[in-house]
């Protein structure tokens, strides 16, 4: 077996990555890993995550923009450049914050690059999907639309909210485009201009003493030798260019838009770490070889509590495919995965994992780049025993049945990454330190 080390953000900075099609428990590791770092900053993605963490003090807390580290005192937390902000959700997530006790004022940064999402953005991409043949099953937050208009330069930005002049006229030329599109293509009234532009001024009155040049804080914090954790939202197979296009985020999930999303260069990334859960889900439409049948996915399911955390939506469940975990652990420069939810594979049988994929006859073991071919693949699989469900919660490596460490090996052998840390349970000191 290969060596294992703890692990750590300390002295670093860190990249946390989904290794699959999102919800792996990232919030918890990101909770976690955030005591040792001294700034957290989100990079893409918006109020589509879900991001949940269970402490003591606060029970369980679900954030969808603002980064889970905001819990510790003294951290600072960015919202990246590269993320999509809804002003209204932000607002509602300040506020929870300030209702719990959490005094973020001096600690709590937001991109003035950041793009804004618009009402208009939430109704399309609801009307988007309606409309669609093949639908993706999106969160319906309004997020493709916003990272549409960001990529066809017509997109707000949140400085664009402390400027009224700037806002007017940006707002006006986007309505006077969109309101015909609603019309003539949706059938849909279109919006008004005064009540949107006097909601969206209002914001950055209330957010302009977090908005700010937020790459400025995170390379001068860098000079400063001070730690940062780029907390990644969604997975790596729901990146716009390396996931299951089109049943994908509008983002780039991957390593590589930590840098995008933040204004930090690659040479100043110390280390990624991808986070994988024990088994596989996936929220939406698209393909999923190793995805169970219907009535052992519920069972899965209501064991794993698989539900959206955004959304609340029942969240398909398959085996682990290790085909997905090894492309997620190259295309990101994983050197460390963390494994989430082992306990939810406590008491079955026998257990597979997914080593290769068959296709007309072919076996291959990388993960295909045609949707037809992932379509339609057979899994190899390689099935091992399972282990009975614990008296009592392991709490460390060697707790760990024997047959639980078998399938964690092979797990890291197949994906070609260590594992540094696995999840028991939902509770930070569910956590056992390999
Ligand atoms: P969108 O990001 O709302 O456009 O949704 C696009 C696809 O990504 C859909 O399949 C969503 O279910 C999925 N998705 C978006 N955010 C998350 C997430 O945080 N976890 C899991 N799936 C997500």
């Amino acid at each position: 077996m290969a060596k294992r080390y703890p692990l750590n953000a300390k002295n670093m900075n860190t990249i946390i990555v989904g290794a699959q099609w999102g919800d792996e428990g990232k919030g918890k590791i990101i909770d976690i890993l955030s005591k040792e770092v001294d700034l957290i900053v989100r990079f893409q993605g918006g109020n589509n995550a879900g991001h949940t963490v269970v402490t003591q003090e606060f029970k369980e807390y679900i954030f969808h923009l603002i980064p889970s580290g905001i819990l510790h005192k003294g951290k600072i937390c960015c919202i990246g450049n590269g993320v999509v902000v809804d002003p209204k959700v932000l607002l509602q997530e300040i506020n929870d914050l300030k209702r719990v006790g959490i005094n973020i004022s001096n600690r709590f940064k937001i991109s003035s690059l950041a793009h804004v999402i618009l009402p208009y953005h939430r109704i399309l991409d609801q009307l988007r999907e309606t409309k669609r043949k093949h639908k993706i099953g999106t969160t319906g937050r309004g997020i493709g639309p916003c990272y549409a208009d960001k990529i066809i330069r017509c997109g707000i930005r949140m400085i664009d909210l402390l400027n009224p002049r700037v806002l007017r006229e940006k707002l006006l030329d986007n309505l006077k485009e969109k309101n015909e599109i609603f019309k003539k293509v949706y059938q849909h009234s279109g919006f008004d201009f005064s009540s949107i532009y006097k909601e969206y001024l209002n914001y950055g009155k209330i957010f302009s003493h977090y908005i700010c040049n937020t790459s400025l804080l995170l390379n001068k914090a860098i000079e400063l030798k001070k730690d940062i954790l780029f907390e990644g939202a969604q997975g790596t197979f729901l990146d716009i260019d390396f996931g299951t296009y089109p049943f994908v985020t509008s983002s780039s999930t991957t390593a590589g838009g930590a840098c995008i999303g933040t204004g930090v260069s690659p040479v100043k990334i110390n280390k990624v770490v991808g986070v994988a859960k024990a088994y596989t889900t996936r929220v939406g439409e698209g393909p999923f070889p190793t995805e169970f049948c219907a009535e052992f996915a519920k069972v899965m399911r209501e064991k794993g509590n698989e539900f959206g955390a955004t959304t609340g939506r029942p969240r398909r469940c398959g085996w682990l495919d290790c085909v997905m975990v090894k492309e997620a652990v190259m295309l990101n420069g994983i050197s460390e995965l963390v494994i989430m939810k082992l306990d939810v594979l406590d008491g079955l049988k026998s257990i597979k994992i997914c080593v290769a994929y068959k296709y007309k006859g072919k076996k291959f073991k990388e993960f295909p780049q045609d949707l037809e071919v992932l379509q339609n693949v057979e899994p190899v699989y390689k099935e091992m025993a399972g282990w009975p469900i614990y008296a009592s919660k392991p709490r460390v490596y060697q707790d760990l049945h024997p047959n639980a460490r078998a399938y964690l090996n092979r797990m890291q052998d197949l994906a070609g990454a260590k594992i540094s840390m696995v999840s028991v349970g939902s509770a930070r000191q569910d956590t056992i330190v390999v």
